[in-house]
């Protein structure tokens, strides 16, 4: 009897999730006899019911294309967007699993997708999923889909903006994406010769930055780039938000508590444009004339790389033989060159970030690049 499979894909596309459902699929059709059925941006689709059969016609041609051809959203099984409110729609996305009589759902994604997934599956779904995200930090894998292609973008926009600082002799500060793990910016920064970069694992101080911008002045190299990852803040920064937090655990009521959770947000707030901040500040502590880039969604448009259609094809595809087994509750994830599955539960409510004594730290600072927290 033929099996059904669901798919869908959630959470901030990537470059290489197209490769990823072609791979699942066709060896899925091919190999193993499994019927691919995809649902349409995310849990939403599976909660709506929105779904195609995906067969070889549907597969064909996409490996090289960027986003997703299924669509996606952040939207959350346990907190929906329903009219007004946010709902718990888990049980509607049973009963659209229970109707197409699926054996098993693919969901593609990032942490919090795996998260996701998790409750699908406590709720009695069997589960498998494939690891994507352009911020590298989902734990218990070594490399996840999207993260090679961003890197490679990142790595370029460095490099194209080291003409344009040494020819103005400017600080120039380049935003790079990663959410709160800094492999991005630290990966690129060091591809490309950052001379400063700046990851959320590591508060920064604004006058060390100076102190190594002004020592490459001294040194005769009148410009600097620096690679800050959107979630790097100040130690400043850190210790406003400790004491705060702090305040709010000793509230001693509600109103209390809402006033310092409105400090909270106020402050939270007051970070969003911190690169533009940083640059005022380098400007005043060095003298020099400074330009901010924000990369932002670049970093994940596009056709994927080599390694990512790679990667994306061999997880698919052991995604699809782990279905024939019939094991799941599992994430397919790559461990020292191999493709492995790893428990669910060993996977969520954990982050992989950058650890302090990680190479390409050592790296970084062994070829002189100041990290804001020494020179
Ligand atoms: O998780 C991928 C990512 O691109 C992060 O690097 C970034 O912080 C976030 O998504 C942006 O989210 P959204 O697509 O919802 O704006």
């Amino acid at each position: 009897m033929a099996k059904y499979i669901g798919v869908l894909t959630a959470g901030g596309d990537t470059p290489g999730l197209n490769a990823a459902l072609r791979a699942l699929g066709k060896s899925a059709l091919g190999e193993y006899n499994l019927q691919l059925i995809g649902f349409y941006d995310g849990f939403r689709g599976l909660m709506n019911d929105r779904s195609v059969i995906l067969d070889e016609q549907k597969l064909s041609g996409i490996l090289t294309f960027g986003g997703t051809v299924l669509g996606t959203s952040r939207d959350k099984p346990h907190r929906m967007p329903v009219g007004d409110k946010l709902m718990d729609m888990t049980d509607a996305m049973l009963e659209v699993y229970h109707k197409h009589h699926l054996d098993a759902l693919v969901c593609i994604g990032g942490g919090g997708t795996q998260k996701n997934a998790y409750r699908l599956m406590q709720k009695g779904m069997n589960v498998i999923t494939i690891p994507k995200t352009i911020d590298r930090d989902i734990a218990m894998t070594d490399a996840t889909i999207g993260f090679d292609t961003a890197l490679g973008i990142a790595t370029e926009a460095v490099d194209r903006l080291h003409s344009t600082a040494h020819s103005h002799h400017r600080i120039v500060l380049v935003e790079l994406m990663g959410h709160n793990a800094g492999w991005l910016a630290l990966g690129a920064g060091v591809a490309g010769g950052a001379d400063v970069i700046l990851i959320p694992e590591i508060p920064y101080e604004p006058a060390r930055i100076a102190e190594a911008i002004l020592a490459r002045v001294h040194s005769g190299k009148r410009f600097s780039i620096v690679a800050i990852s959107e979630g790097a803040t100040s130690k400043k920064a850190v210790a406003e938000l400790d004491a705060l937090t702090q305040e709010k655990k000793n509230a001693k009521n509600k109103e209390e508590k809402r006033k310092v959770g409105e400090k909270i947000e106020n402050f939270l707030h007051s970070q969003s444009n911190k690169t533009m901040l940083l640059a005022q500040e380098l400007e005043s502590l060095t003298g020099l004339e400074s330009r901010v880039t924000i990369l932002g969604y670049v970093q994940r448009g596009g056709t994927p790389s080599a390694r990512d259609r790679l990667l994306a094809t061999e997880l698919g595809t052991t995604a699809a033989s782990l279905l024939a087994k019939e094991k799941y509750g599992c994430m397919v994830a790559v461990h020292e060159e191999r493709i492995e599955a790893v428990p669910l539960e060993k996977v969520v409510d954990r982050r992989k970030v950058v650890p302090l004594d990680h190479s390409w730290v050592k790296t970084a600072k062994r070829v002189e690049t100041c990290m804001g927290d020494d020179i």
